[in-house]
């Protein structure tokens, strides 16, 4: 397995940045986790995008983005089928000064359970429909996300989900959640502060191919008790139905499975697999 440290490709062994670097010390930094399908990247210019307004909203010089995608194509290429995952680090500001640091790599991709269980947990750190000059950008402070996984895995569950301080169902520590209700595909509106998902859009787009009402919007946490089938987006899980959140069971459906197929055409044509 390959990395690329600062455009270097070096080993996993060799791969390693300065125990001073602000990304470590104070998860001041940026990434995108992209998906390869038989070596070329999904909607790598839309990574791209996010990754340049985190890094704006971070005040992190990024390298250009003609480098930055040549090395994420170069890991894809690589390794077909994997997660290629990409940091750019704040880097360390003191004598002797260091620039940020970006480094790449592939994972291979996590088996996703078929069907998927959430418990529902507060997230009183989530911007929530309060924004900030951070709300949206993708940075490297995910300790709040991975303590809510974490709760929730101690609690038997696969993972969280997240709902805000004033009660609206919001995202997973990293992935959106949709829902079927009376016909319609709903979901979090990203004014919540909910990731703009690369998943999501093409979700989106393959529901509307499918002539599939959508609504984005604010619902309180009890909407699911409405809802037909509920799942999971984003690049890891693609569209992965949900069983239960927290008490209340769901099967996986019809609707879920349509749409989910929309999107790995949307996948295939973009990626010629
Ligand atoms: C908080 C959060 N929401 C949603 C997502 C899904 O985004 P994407 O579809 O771009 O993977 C992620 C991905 O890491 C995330 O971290």
């Amino acid at each position: 397995m390959q990395c690329i440290v600062d455009g270097v490709v070096v080993t996993p062994e060799a791969a390693s940045i300065s125990i001073f670097d602000l990304g470590l010390l104070r998860g001041y930094g940026c990434f995108e986790a992209q998906r390869a399908y038989g070596g070329k990247v999904f909607r790598l210019e839309r990574h791209l995008d996010r990754l340049e307004r985190s890094a704006a909203a971070l005040d992190i010089e990024l390298p250009r983005r003609s480098e930055i995608a040549g090395w994420v194509r170069e890991i894809a290429a690589a390794n077909g089928d994997c997660i290629v995952r990409l940091f750019v680090t704040g880097g360390y500001p003191d004598e002797p000064v260091s620039p940020p640091r970006t480094f790449a790599f592939a994972e291979s991709v996590p088996e996703v359970p078929a069907g998927l269980r959430f418990l529902p947990l507060a997230a009183p750190w989530h911007p929530g429909g309060v924004s900030s000059e951070l709300t949206g950008a993708k940075t490297m402070s995910y300790a709040p996300n991975l303590r809510a996984t974490r709760e929730a895995q101690h609690a038997g569950f696969d993972d969280a989900l997240l709902y805000s301080r004033d009660g609206d169902l919001l995202e997973g520590p990293t992935f959106c959640i949709g829902w079927f209700r009376r016909g319609v595909l709903e979901t979090p509106s990203l004014d919540l502060g909910v990731l703009a998902s690369i998943t999501r859009e093409a979700v989106l787009e393959a529901a509307t191919g499918l002539h599939i009402p959508v609504a984005e919007g604010r619902y309180g946490r009890n909407v699911l008790a409405e809802a037909d089938e509920v799942f999971a987006i984003s690049t890891v899980k693609e569209v992965t139905s949900v069983v239960a959140v927290g008490e209340q069971s769901f099967r996986p459906g019809a609707d879920t499975a349509r749409v989910a197929d929309a999107f790995r055409e949307i996948v295939a044509t973009e990626t010629g697999t």
